[in-house]
């Protein structure tokens, strides 16, 4: 079997001395469509950040396509080609959006292929990221890190707070991006049946460990599983 893309490796990590994560393991397969669920504060967020380089690393391994990464600043990982919409979405309020997409410019990318995806944001090209709305400000966000070229697109809650019509579109968008086979996608969603829906396997955590993993489908109909770690029966 092909070497995966992305593996961590009883990983634990925090916020300075503070652990969060208490050892988890995982690997990814390029092309691969991940869902990572679980009730608020288990660590999701705790996890992409750290694969992306923004915590405190206590122990174990990020490994990327089989070098080991954990040392690397988060600019270093982005170069590699990984790729992280944080759930703050953190954009430049200050900058326009043409500004925002030219800062999270690398490589080959252009901002017509940003405009392709969002033409909403073509429209909005000159506006201030400030004066955007909420769901605008995460096309933003989704297509500043796309300007990254990344490999590996972790998006964290990127749904939060936005409107069904704005969900579908997003949706849709990360659809074709990992139907083109190039992108490889980390989905944290509070939204387990959408998130389950859309990857090829899913994992739970819960209180910084992976307690269960599944194919997507398999998981998305185990209503214990669901009820024991979410709360939550799906439809
Ligand atoms: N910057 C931080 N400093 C200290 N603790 C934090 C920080 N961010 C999150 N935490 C704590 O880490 C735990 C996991 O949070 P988080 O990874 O955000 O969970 P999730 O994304 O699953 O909701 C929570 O207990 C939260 O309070
Ligand atoms: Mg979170």
């Amino acid at each position: 079997m092909a070497e995966p893309l992305l593996s961590v490796t009883d990983l634990r990590a925090g916020y300075g001395p503070t652990q969060i994560l208490q050892g988890i393991s995982l690997s990814v397969r390029a092309g691969e469509r991940l869902a990572l669920i679980g009730r608020n504060g288990v660590g999701k967020t705790t996890l992409l950040n750290t694969i992306m380089g923004l915590t405190t690393q206590h122990g174990g391994q990020v490994t990327w396509q089989g070098a080991p990464i954990g040392s690397l600043a988060p600019h270093r990982r982005a170069a590699l080609g990984l790729g992280l919409v944080p759930q703050t979405r953190d954009i430049f309020k200050s900058l326009s959006v043409e500004e925002n997409l030219l800062a999270g410019m690398r490589g080959d990318a252009s901002l017509d292929e940003a405009y392709a995806l969002f033409p909403r944001l073509k429209e909005r090209r000159r506006n201030g990221g400030g004066q955007l709305s909420g769901g605008e400000q995460q096309m933003l966000a989704v297509a500043r890190t796309l300007m990254g070229r990344p490999r590996l697109l972790m998006l964290d809650e990127p749904l939060e707070g936005l409107a069904p019509v704005i969900c579908e579109m997003l949706m849709g968008v990360f659809e074709r991006l990992a139907a083109e086979g190039s992108t490889t996608v980390i989905l944290v969603e509070q939204h387990a049946d959408m998130a389950l829906g859309f990857a090829d396997r899913g994992v739970i955590l819960e209180a910084g460990r992976l307690v269960h993993e599944a194919p997507a489908a398999e998981l998305r109909r185990d209503a214990a599983v669901l009820e024991r770690y979410l709360g939550v029966g799906l439809a």
